[in-house]
């Protein structure tokens, strides 16, 4: 397993970056891509290993999708009735979005599929995705949660759909925000035979309504609810070209870095600027980070800009509420930014990060702990006590595989005393394989030890 020595920051980070694909829409652009009849072109494409998992699934499903070897993915769209059924199993890796999604697409199959995922995923609960499409008809079982009664994980067998069934129509009121169950939902909604009506407490983010509506699929949102009709033929969606607008997601691990190292200036280019997932731009304005956002347009309605954060004097702020679900997968990242700040920053109502990639909030107060900086663990979130005087302490974290306590650590030990040591980052590989070579590229010095 790759581990990671990073070196405190001797100068300013100053640059303009480019950035991974969206992982978020890249994997609906496959997936959509290759439920279209025809060629679709993803353009920027950056074969994160999640995405990867994505497209390795579809091709076993029996999709044709190449590269051009120019960073452009083509799919060859096959129409909703057009999936075979997989001589193998389907490794969805890491992915819990992989996962979840294509249990929308398998539980309409006349076929049985099986997926499969890596010892973090096979721990993740399923039962929030199968419960609602076994509503609907679907055939989903999994294996007993080993902690959680009542649940289940992957592996997950799925269909086969009985002898010409269907799946039916079906109102949902989701329990917890969440896009991956909504979006399996709505991709199931495409093969029924009546409407999905979807609510959710808050809005997660919505990238699956967006791309279904450029598409040409009969999907109306109001508020917290969305209503998808299925479309009256099956080569009903419309193939599509685009430019895959950056990730938000991994722009964060940058542009946070650049409000902690002093004299720095970071822009990110061809930012995904959806207001479902731009929680950390109002959540680094309040904390005081010197920030400005240049929209650029938008591609298959999502909206994209080049962000800019400068280093400035931070404090402590409340991250709670819809600001925190716009933001949840940057809550790590926020830590860093809080461990800065002076004063104390509240992170609340992200219970849900207790089953991500691993636990991310008691990893966090690990991490942050090593660091140095006084931190609270509460069920649904963190207490962190700022320490913006003096430098952190270099110390040795182990990312648990999960890259975005990896990445936050790299982030961390810019402003440590000493060399810090990131044991298990091979997983920054999942969301931002050019990690290492985006921070050498902004002046940090770091190791990659086998
Ligand atoms: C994602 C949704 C979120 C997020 C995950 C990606 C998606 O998960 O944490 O990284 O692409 O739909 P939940 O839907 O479980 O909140």
């Amino acid at each position: 397993m790759t581990s990671l020595r990073v070196h405190p920051a001797t100068q300013p980070l100053n640059g303009c970056i480019g950035l991974p694909s969206d992982k978020s829409i890249s994997h609906r652009a496959l997936i959509l891509s290759a439920l279209a009849r025809g060629r679709s072109r993803l353009a920027r494409f950056s074969y994160g290993e999640d995405n990867v998992s994505t497209l390795a699934a579809l091709r076993a499903l029996g999709v044709h999708i190449e590269d051009d070897a120019h960073g452009t993915i083509l799919v060859d769209g096959v129409g909703l009735a057009g999936f075979h059924q997989p001589t193998t199993d389907l490794d969805c890796g890491n992915s819990g979005t992989t996962m979840r999604l294509m249990c929308g697409v398998l539980s309409a199959q006349p076929f049985h599929s099986r997926m499969v995922g890596d010892a973090s995923l096979s721990a993740r609960p399923m039962l929030r995705v199968a419960e609602p499409l076994r509503l609907r008809g679907a055939v989903i079982n999994g294996r007993a949660h080993q902690k959680k009664a009542g649940d289940i994980t992957a592996p997950l067998d799925i269909g086969p759909l009985p002898n010409g069934r269907r799946l039916s129509g079906l109102e949902y009121v989701l329990p917890i925000a969440s896009a991956q169950v909504k979006s399996a939902l709505l991709l199931s909604g495409l093969f029924a035979t009546g409407p999905t009506v979807v609510s959710e407490p808050l809005l997660s983010r919505d990238h699956t309504e967006r791309m279904l509506q450029a598409m040409g699929v009969p999907l109306m949102t109001m508020g917290t609810t969305v209503r998808l009709d299925p479309p009256s033929s099956a080569g009903a969606l419309l193939p599509f070209d685009v430019e895959l607008p950056g990730d938000i997601s991994a722009a964060a691990f940058p542009l946070v870095a650049a409000a902690l190292v002093e004299g720095s200036a970071v822009t990110t280019l061809q930012t995904g600027t959806n207001p479902s997932r731009t929680g950390i731009i109002d959540i680094l304005k309040a904390h005081g980070a010197g920030l400005v956002v240049l929209p650029q347009g938008a591609v298959l309605n999502e909206p994209i800009g080049e962000l800019t954060v400068q280093y400035g004097p931070l404090r402590g702020a409340l991250v709670a509420g819809e600001m925190a679900t716009r933001a949840i997968d940057e809550i790590p990242i926020i830590c860093a930014l809080a461990a800065r700040a002076r004063g104390v920053t509240e992170i609340a109502d992200v219970a849900e990060l207790r089953v991500k990639e691993s636990d991310r909030l008691a990893q966090m107060a690990k991490v942050l702990a090593g660091f140095g900086v006084a931190c609270e663990e509460r069920p649904d979130g963190l207490i962190i006590e700022g320490k913006s005087e003096g430098a952190l302490r270099g110390t040795r974290v182990h990312s648990h595989g999960d890259h975005r306590i990896a990445m936050t650590a790299a982030v961390l030990a810019l402003v440590a005393d000493g060399p810090t040591l990131i044991d298990d980052a091979g997983c920054i590989a999942t969301s931002f394989p050019s990690f290492v070579a985006t921070f050498r590229a902004l002046g940090v010095q770091i190791e990659e030890l086998p």
